[in-house]
């Protein structure tokens, strides 16, 4: 049996950054959920479709073919055959990728998806329904937060350090309507396993939390 553990938490909480870093020192694959969820928004968004039609995005779903590679250590997301990695991580991307995930269609597809990764691999995976649902039987359950104005700033920093001119007011504000969005929707809501381990990261350092979510991982890898 593979050796899973599932990484939850909201927008900007680290989950990605430490989660592929202790992927690497324990040699296991780091699978982004998100990432497949967005691809299936920028299929959308490419073709004219609106997040806010379901029933259009449902009907176009199957269309999205996105497939998941893993290539010098790294996830690669192929959708329809071409390499999209570098086109996912926008904030237009993002929000209409909180939006479509609310579908139950799309969800089920992505699922379908993750659980067959994760039973083939050794993989730390991050999202916000993986302990919930994907892998309800994770070998460890983190539920990585912090406060929204602690990942607003974040963002706003990982921005501006790659030239791009942003608003720290309109970050917050959008990080808190996806929140709200991720976490009221009705089909597998963002909310902590009951056997999740807490940690927020509003006071640590990345190097902190890596070091502890190693940890906890070495303990449960015995
Ligand atoms: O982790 P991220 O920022 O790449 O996620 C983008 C959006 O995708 C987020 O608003 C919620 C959604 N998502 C989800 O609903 N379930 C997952 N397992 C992963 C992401």
């Amino acid at each position: 049996m593979s050796f899973n553990v599932a990484v939850d938490g909201p927008a900007g909480a680290g989950k990605s950054t430490i989660a592929k870093t202790v992927a690497k020192r324990l040699h296991l694959i780091y699978i982004d959920t998100g990432a497949m969820y967005r691809a299936m928004a920028l299929y959308m968004l490419r073709n004219g479709i609106s997040p806010d039609d379901a029933g259009e995005v449902v009907r176009n779903c199957e269309n999205a073919d996105i497939k998941i590679r893993y290539e010098n250590g790294g996830q690669v997301v192929y959708l329809n055959g071409e390499n999209v990695n570098s086109c996912l991580r926008t904030e237009d991307v993002g929000n209409a990728t909180s939006v479509i995930s609310a579908i139950p269609e799309v969800r089920q597809k992505m699922v379908e998806m993750q659980r067959s990764l994760a039973s083939e691999n050794d993989c730390i995976m991050d999202g916000r329904d993986i302990g919930t649902c994907v892998l309800p039987d994770a070998a460890l359950k983190i539920y990585l937060t912090a406060d929204s104005s602690v990942r607003a700033k974040r963002r706003y920093d990982e921005l501006t350090a790659r030239g791009v001119e942003c608003d720290l007011k309109k970050i917050l504000a959008d990080i808190e309507e996806r929140d709200y969005r991720d976490m009221h929707r009705e089909v597998s809501p963002l909310t902590m396993a009951q056997d999740a381990v807490l940690v927020d990261t509003s006071d640590m350092t990345i190097d902190e939390v890596t070091e502890r979510l190693v940890r906890m991982c070495m303990e449960k890898m015995g």
